[in-house]
């Protein structure tokens, strides 16, 4: 069956261009010279995706959209709009509005979004369980995933969302956590309140109690006056308790304690407090190993655990990295006000072939510079990092693509070994990088640099 698109544009040569383009590439097309025609065609069939121009005779696009969306929440609405109203194509997105496109019209680039629209709603429309409110919302989110991983992520999301349990969000650094932490709350009947995070591994283990349950005044040195703990101030919101596997052992009883009394004392205080707080709790770290080396309780293990959403790694979910890459190009390009307008066939493609071990921070990073590199119209492959410029032949050891490229000095060798051996040393020590470091005969501090110069 042919997928059905309606463009909607007052000026006929444009019109009548765009529908023979698009009738080429086997697509069905309906023609709406303004808004009120535009209705009309859209209640009469069910289309896909609409293509639209910003300005119509008798109603701006947004508003258009707004009543389009309203009736049918997965339509896929691409909007053009002139040049210099960028302010208007951001709020666009906002509301759910699937891309814009800056006149004059590239033809390549609108084919190109067009055909991953269509695609994004045929994987959606797929998953019949989705509800179509989170079809409209996780983009507000600004959560990308088309791969089914995603999607049963997304699922989940929606149906813990409506309750108060606790979550618990595993996945390597860099996938997302924090993010669908953050989805989950702004789906939750507690969005009104505050959502609020700490971060286990960050504070050190003296002042983390007093920063999770407060403080009296005087309860110790520096105490000059009372503070209220994270917990009381997430009071009917929600608790982001990020890095968990890094909570000190003594916390772990103390917070365990807490989730089972629902209650708690400042230090130093001796009032029972109660609060309503949802938790969700988030780690890259290897549980069940450091509870098998006791560095982490299982009781609490358990209380944790409730509802557990596991975030793929980026390597294990390629189809997502052709739209995560679009959308931190658009993001990028924006944010430095820069013309360019895609990326190469030849930069794409070095981007699939890498395992992109940091996740979707990686590529974030990696397309972040890339902008900052291009000097063109399209990201080209030289403008990405040097450690994906290696021979394409992927499945190759690392070790042997690296060695074997001729491109590479012996600086950009090392370093992509070595970057490669302090991966690996993360990942078998679950990101622990004091051990990891030990393993590897660095201090902690080196390791620390490296991690952030390798952006691992
Ligand atoms: N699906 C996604 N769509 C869009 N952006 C994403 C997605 N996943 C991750 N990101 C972006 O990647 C970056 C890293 O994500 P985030 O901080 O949530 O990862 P994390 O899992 O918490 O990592 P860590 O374990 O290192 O704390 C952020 O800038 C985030 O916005
Ligand atoms: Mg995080």
């Amino acid at each position: 069956m042919k997928e059905k698109i309606l463009i909607v544009e007052d000026d006929i040569n444009t019109l009548n261009g765009l529908a023979e383009i698009l009738e080429e590439e086997n697509l069905e097309i309906c023609k709406a010279k303004n808004a009120r025609m535009a209705l009309g065609e859209f209640n009469k069939g069910a289309f896909d995706l609409v293509l639209m121009d910003y300005l119509l005779p008798d109603q701006n696009g947004l508003e258009l959209s707004g009543v389009l969306l309203e009736n049918q929440p997965d339509i896929k609405i691409i909007m053009m709009t002139a040049f210099g109203t960028v302010k208007n194509a951001v709020n666009a997105m906002k509301m759910g509005i699937y891309d814009y496109l800056t006149k004059p019209i590239n033809l390549d680039e609108l084919l190109i979004i067009i055909r991953r629209a269509l695609e994004e709603k045929r994987l959606i429309s797929e998953n019949l369980d989705l509800k179509s409110k989170l079809t409209r919302t996780y983009r507000f989110e600004n959560i990308i995933g088309v791969s089914g991983k995603m999607q049963e992520v997304f699922q989940k999301i929606a149906k813990v969302a409506a309750t108060d349990a606790t979550v618990l969000l595993r996945g390597e650094s860099g996938t997302g956590k924090e993010l669908i932490a953050r989805a989950v709350h702004f789906q939750s009947k507690r969005q009104n309140h505050a959502m609020v995070e700490i971060n286990c591994a960050s504070i050190p283990e003296n002042l983390l109690e007093s920063e999770l349950f407060g403080h009296e005044k005087g309860a110790f040195t520096g105490a000059y006056k009372m503070k209220k703990g994270k917990f009381e101030i997430a009071d009917k919101g929600t608790l982001f308790l990020d890095e968990i596997g890094e909570l000190p052992l003594s916390l772990q009883a103390k917070l365990l304690r807490v989730l089972q009394e629902k209650r708690f004392n400042r230090v130093g205080g001796v009032d029972n407090i109660e609060v309503d707080v949802r938790l969700i709790a988030a780690t890259n770290a290897d549980l069940e190993k450091r509870m098998a080396e006791k560095l982490f309780r299982e009781d609490l293990y358990y209380r944790l655990n409730v509802i557990p959403i596991l975030i793929p790694p980026l390597r294990e979910r390629l189809e997502d990295i052709g739209p995560l890459t679009d959308h931190f190009l658009k993001k990028y390009v924006l944010k430095d006000q820069r013309q360019i307008q895609g990326i190469s066939e030849e930069a794409r493609k070095l981007l699939m072939g890498y395992d992109w071990p940091g996740n979707v921070r990686e590529l974030e990073n990696a397309i972040e510079n890339a902008v900052v590199m291009c000097e063109g119209t399209h990201i080209a492959a030289q403008d990405l990092p040097a450690y994906l410029q290696g021979p394409r032949a992927t499945g190759s050891p690392l070790f042997d693509r690296v060695l074997e490229d001729s491109n590479l000095g012996y600086k950009e060798k090392l370093e992509a070994c070595e970057r490669e051996i302090i991966r690996q040393a993360l990942s078998e020590t679950g990101n622990n990088k004091t051990q990891a470091a030990r393993k590897m005969g660095f201090t902690l501090r080196t390791l620390r640099n490296k991690v952030k110069k390798y952006n691992l």
